[in-house]
């Protein structure tokens, strides 16, 4: 790193409902921790206490004195104090050194998000630090991350499976043609997974233990590799009061999962019927991309395709695409700032 660099790096975010990863300009992704801030009553006001992979382990486990807080919830900000404070740990945390100049910082926002919700993220990375802040769409992001060519005369069509959206963008020459966003994702599988282990075995759980089960043998599609595979889920039985084991398996599991994993799938459908028919062709030849966490979910690239009868590609990394996405916008600031904007009301 030259010396001129330690002098103006600049930050690039992905401030999303799960996790949060900050990319430092010349340097890559330096941080990818949870979105989750632990807060403690210090004389009455709540205070920072722990933040991400130590805050998460705190989820549904703290005593009275401790909060553990998402301040993310759909993709936007829920709690603008423990928002504030979380990213302005993270930026601390990476640019710790470079403090003789604030950095530019660009920011994703969920392309369905209000003016309002927009502009709360601004501000909260505003006053986290930053000499100047612009947002970017997330679906552009994502699609310019999984090396998508959004700036050729051609359809793209990326499908970004967030913890808190879904979002579906037709993209080409530059812009966002279509898209749509749902408030459904990964969250949302988790809270479907809850409800119906509570429906069925009389079971509580906690979203942690929702997210693992997931995770391991979450499916959106039953293929004949699953079937049979099984996992053990701990819990409070609501009868009893006591605390209670099943073993659960992956068919019962894709049936908890069948609501959100449709409207993700309808979505998709949406944005092809609502596309010009010129993209639309494209996207025959080309496919689909699946980004985020959420295209980690098995079988869910299969079901897609099985709904669409087009091609359907999981990019690679599909964590990180959106902050590669928006890194390498942060790289490229003259050639791209048509798709940058700051939100001012
Ligand atoms: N292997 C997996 N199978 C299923 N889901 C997964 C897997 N790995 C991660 N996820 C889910 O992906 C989600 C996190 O994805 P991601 O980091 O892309 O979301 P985010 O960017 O924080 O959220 P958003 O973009 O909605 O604000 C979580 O809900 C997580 O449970
Ligand atoms: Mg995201």
């Amino acid at each position: 790193m030259s010396f001129f660099n330690f002098l103006s790096s600049n930050i690039a975010i992905d401030l999303g409902t799960a996790n949060t990863l900050v990319y430092v300009s010349s340097r890559g992704v330096v941080l990818n921790e949870p979105s989750v801030i632990a807060l403690v009553d210090y004389k009455g006001n709540f205070v920072p206490y722990a933040f991400g992979h130590e805050a998460k382990m705190m989820l549904g486990r703290t005593p009275e004195g401790i909060r553990a807080i998402r301040p993310l919830k759909d993709g936007v900000i829920a709690d603008f104090h423990a928002a504030e404070e979380m990213i302005k740990y993270f930026i601390r945390k990476v640019h710790k050194k470079m403090f003789f100049s604030k950095p530019i910082i660009i920011v994703c926002v969920p392309y369905g998000s209000t003016p309002v919700e927009r502009r709360a993220i601004q501000e909260s990375v505003e006053s986290a630090g930053a000499r100047e802040v612009y947002l970017i769409e997330e679906p552009m992001a994502a699609a310019i991350g999984a090396n998508l060519p959004i700036t050729e005369p051609q359809g793209s069509l990326v499908v970004d499976i967030g913890g808190g959206t879904t979002e579906v963008g037709m993209i080409s020459l530059g812009g966002i043609v279509f898209a749509q966003s749902i408030r459904v994702g990964g969250d949302s599988m988790d809270e479907s997974l809850m409800s119906y282990i509570k429906r069925t075995y009389n079971l509580l759980i906690g979203e942690a233990t929702a997210e693992r089960i997931k995770k391991e043998i979450g499916t959106a599609f039953i293929a004949g590799k699953d079937v049979g595979a099984t996992s053990v889920i701990r819990g409070r039985d609501m009868a009893t009061g006591v605390p209670k084991e099943i073993t659960i398996s992956a068919e019962k599991i894709a049936e908890s999962l069948l609501e959100p994993v449709h409207q993700i799938v309808n979505v998709v459908k949406l944005v092809l019927e609502s596309s010009p028919p010129e993209l639309s062709g494209d996207i025959v030849e080309k496919g689909i991309i699946l980004t985020g966490g959420g295209a980690l979910l098995h079988g869910l690239p299969e079901l897609i395709k099985n709904h669409t009868s087009l091609p359907v590609f999981v990019a690679d990394e599909p964590l990180n695409c959106v902050a590669h996405g928006v890194g390498r916008t942060l790289e490229n600031i003259n050639a791209l700032k048509h798709i940058l904007f700051k939100q001012y009301w």
